[in-house]
């Protein structure tokens, strides 16, 4: 073999050889990440349900740093509601939903009539759960998850109402990419704090809460349904008032809230 073959053979600089290394080294790297995922992804999915859970109990009022979130969670009944209908429905079981997927499904979800698409999500899913607060057997919160969009993102959160749906008892938002300093005011306790004790509704299906630019006049007859806006933020707070607004209207939880006032707490 001429010198010159042997010594391009045994070059491990060559390309061939440069090439064969990156192949192979990102191929272990890929299997390595796929199987890390893949192991990882019962950890991650119970973590993520925790957070939903710990971010449930929060807006309840019901959680503190240390408890046992699992256990305080176990207390809280969920439930899948036919959004159109207001029944409780068995179509789907709760631990398992995702509301974005289902949204996405034309199986499980439907398009928005862009007239009624306040809440800027194009499409939800038929059915949402919701979470039933009990103290000695009696229904005492009932928490529905709610979203839209505001200035830069979908705000994700959940609301919480008396059992006859009608008194907010607390709000908290939980997922946004709304500015820090800005619109993630909404997720500051100072401006939560004030949604506790308004009413959605003034007589009627309409819900009537909403964000106003500056401060409320609590003298005002309409203090009752309004909350102060965020200054330098009126686009996030207005995505707020929008979303709230389609939640609890009658394209969203309305029915489900109107059969909650006529036959309580519906728990059937
Ligand atoms: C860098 C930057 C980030 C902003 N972030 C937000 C935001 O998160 N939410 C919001 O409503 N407005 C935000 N604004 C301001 C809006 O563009 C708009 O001016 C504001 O919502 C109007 O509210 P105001 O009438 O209270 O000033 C931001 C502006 C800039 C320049």
């Amino acid at each position: 073999m001429p010198e010159a073959e042997v010594k391009k053979g045994r070059n491990k600089d060559s390309v061939a050889n440069t090439l064969i290394v990156a192949v192979s080294l990102s191929l272990i790297a890929s299997i390595l990440v796929a199987t890390a995922a893949i192991f990882l992804q019962p950890v991650q999915k119970k973590n993520e349900e925790l957070f939903r859970q710990k971010i449930i109990l929060d807006v309840a009022g019901l959680y503190a740093p240390g408890v046992d979130v699992s256990e305080l969670f176990s207390g809280i009944e969920t439930r899948m509601v036919d959004l159109a209908t207001g029944e409780y429905s068995d179509e789907a079981a709760a631990s398992e939903f995702d509301a974005i997927a289902a949204a996405k499904d034309p199986d499980t979800g439907i398009s928005i009539p862009p007239k009624t698409d306040i809440a800027n999500i194009r499409q939800r899913a038929r059915l949402a759960p919701v979470y039933q607060v009990r103290d000695g057997g009696e229904v005492t919160q009932i928490i529905l998850p709610i979203y839209g969009t505001g200035l830069w993102s979908t705000m994700f959160g959940f609301l919480s109402l008396d059992p006859d749906g009608t008194t907010i008892l607390g709000l908290r938002f939980y997922e946004h990419a709304e500015t820090p300093g800005l619109g993630d005011q909404i997720d500051k306790p100072d401006w939560r704090a004030q949604w506790a004790g308004k009413q959605v509704f003034a007589g009627d299906d309409q819900p009537r809460i909403e964000v106003i630019r500056g401060f409320v006049d609590e003298n005002s007859a309409a203090a009752i349904h309004q909350v102060d806006g965020i200054s330098g933020a009126t686009l996030t707070g207005r995505g707020v008032t929008n979303l709230v607004q389609y939640w609890t209207g009658p394209h969203g939880f309305g029915p489900y809230l109107s059969r909650l006032r006529t036959e309580g707490s519906g728990d059937d």
